[in-house]
């Protein structure tokens, strides 16, 4: 393979799927999907199919639906997990086979309860197995950021034998530091004596909020596949992020011997998707994609970057895909237009049926709000699949009244499992009172852990965006809606959450268990 080519492998739909509250539906997997192909990430990790059936279903739909990026399953070092992987990946233009086993002394030792020749042969044992479904396999070492160098020298060596094609070194619990993690890839390339026939690739956690730096310096070291998430997300403080590695490496390319292929202008959508569809927020001053990354407040800043951009700004706005809000369609815009607009921004409909539902949608939203831009476009279709997976719990009607001097109260009609509800709720404020009235409807009983509100666009007529948190026994979810109107985007939300809470949470967690 071209040594100068850096394999962007993002696993957003996995790893970063194992955030608490972060779940996808599969209908939603298969829209991050196709936006990640359009942004050309090199490889699509899907989801981990023996999760559960919902996981296997996700992967397969994401199989079918990808041409252009490879797109891989995750299996632990088992017959069952593997050959469920391999069905799931079967439909793929170009499928992968991540297996993966713990290799540092208190994972082998306390978690597998296996000797290091025990997990080399298995680690060899599930390559080869692996093998049997796909030519695209890659074998991670779980935990390789506190594992002694020589095992992993050892480990590596036997698997490329026994034909993985990608060998990944994980920081599973973000301990490692730049320097450090960089040495770390040098040596192994160094040392392995098969390392030119694979891939080196890291994968790291953010827990000391080292993830990008450590993908970076094990880049600099050799590395040429790497391992992110879109916005970050991911297991605890999440995984190098996606947005950052890359224009880290596209802007300092007089010090990196290599670049990936990617659609940068496709950054700020996927995003917004992610964002949209998990409910996790991107704080204004995130780099690259946060709502400030490239705002100048200060009188100076502005003077010099309006004489001339270069004196402030390393990158170009429009090269991660910012634009200016565009105004896009209106009232009187027809359905062709819609449709195409749509289309352009990648979203396709399954049927006509769902084309109408969502042109339905747009003209009640363009009758409230003059101009409607992309953002609100983006913001409806995730409304609208909101809509159509609420099947037990959906929103009739809401009234909520506040006034000064007087107790804010909300009368809200739902429909639950096909049967209209009505009640009444007093409350702190009008929000306060709707959720009281919902609760009171639907008894979940969960906390409310988190609530946010943002505009999509500018200007007051804007549609606010509701996040909210819930917990119950010990489970999260989050929950989404937007609308003009902050109340209802509020109970739109907490709705939302309530459905997720009804779903059934049978899901086995990759790392946990017994190998
Ligand atoms: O963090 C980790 O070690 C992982 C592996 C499964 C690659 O996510
Ligand atoms: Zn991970």
């Amino acid at each position: 393979m071209n040594p100068d080519r850096l394999i962007i492998f993002d696993t957003t739909l996995r790893d970063g799927e194992q955030s608490p509250g972060a779940s996808m539906t599969k209908d939603e997997k298969v829209r991050i999907a196709k936006a990640l192909e359009r942004l050309r990430v090199d490889v699509i990790e899907a989801g981990f199919p023996i999760a559960s059936n919902g996981d296997f279903e996700a992967v397969q739909a994401v199989a079918n639906a990808v041409t252009e990026s490879t797109v891989c399953g995750l299996a632990r070092a088992l017959e069952t997990d593997i050959a469920r992987a391999g069905e799931a990946i079967r439909g793929a233009n170009a499928g992968r086979i991540h297996t993966f086993i713990a290799t540092s002394p208190v994972h082998m030792e306390r978690k597998l309860r296996m000797s290091p020749n025990q997990v080399v042969e298995q680690a060899v044992w599930a390559v080869k197995r692996a093998r049997a479904y796909t030519q695209d396999v890659e074998f991670s070492a779980e935990d390789a950021g506190r594992s002694e160098l020589d095992f992993l020298c050892r480990i590596f060596e036997a698997v490329i034998d026994a034909g993985a094609t990608t060998v990944n070194v994980p920081d599973t619990v973000g301990y490692n530091l730049p320097s450090q993690f960089g040495e770390t890839l040098r040596q192994l390339l160094e040392r392995i004596p098969n390392s030119d026939k694979a891939v080196f690739s890291v994968h790291c956690h953010n827990d000391l909020g080292l993830a990008v730096a450590n993908s970076l310096a094990a880049v600099m070291n050799g590395a040429r596949q790497v391992e992110c998430t879109i916005n970050g997300l991911g297991e605890r403080a999440g995984n190098a992020s996606l947005e950052e590695v890359v224009m880290a490496v596209r802007t300092r390319q007089d010090e990196f011997g290599c670049d990936s292929r990617l659609d940068t202008t496709q950054i700020v959508t996927c995003s917004k998707l992610v964002s949209n569809i998990t409910g996790f927020p991107v704080q204004p001053n995130k780099a690259i994609v946060g709502a400030n990354a490239f705002a100048h407040e200060s009188g100076i800043h502005q003077d010099g970057v309006l004489k001339h951009r270069e004196t402030y700004e390393i990158m170009r706005a429009e090269d991660v895909g910012w634009t200016q809000n565009r105004m896009v369609l209106g009232k009187h815009s027809g359905r062709n237009a819609f449709r195409s607009r749509m289309q352009e921004l990648g979203i396709d409909f399954a049927s006509e049926s769902d084309l109408n539902a969502a042109f339905a949608q747009f003209k009640e939203l363009a009758d409230k709000k003059h101009e409607v831009f992309d953002e609100d476009l983006q913001a409806l279709v995730t409304e609208q699949g909101i809509e159509a997976e609420n099947e037990r719990i959906r929103l009739v009607s809401l009234r909520a009244v506040s006034e000064t001097g007087e107790i804010p109260m909300a009368d809200v009609t739902l429909n639950i499992d096909g049967e209209e509800r009505s009640v009444s709720a007093e409350g702190g404020g009008p929000v306060d009172a709707a959720y009281r009235a919902i609760e009171a409807l639907v008894e979940t009983g969960a906390d409310l852990k988190l609530y946010s509100v943002n505009n999509i666009t500018s200007g007051t007529d804007s549609q606010g965006e509701v996040t909210v948190r819930l917990e119950k026994g010990g489970r999260l979810v989050n929950g989404q809606g937007a609308d003009t109107d902050i109340v209802i985007a509020s109970a739109k939300a907490y709705i939302n959450g309530c459905n997720k809470l009804l779903e059934p949470a049978v899901r086995a967690h990759p790392q946990v268990g017994d190998v």
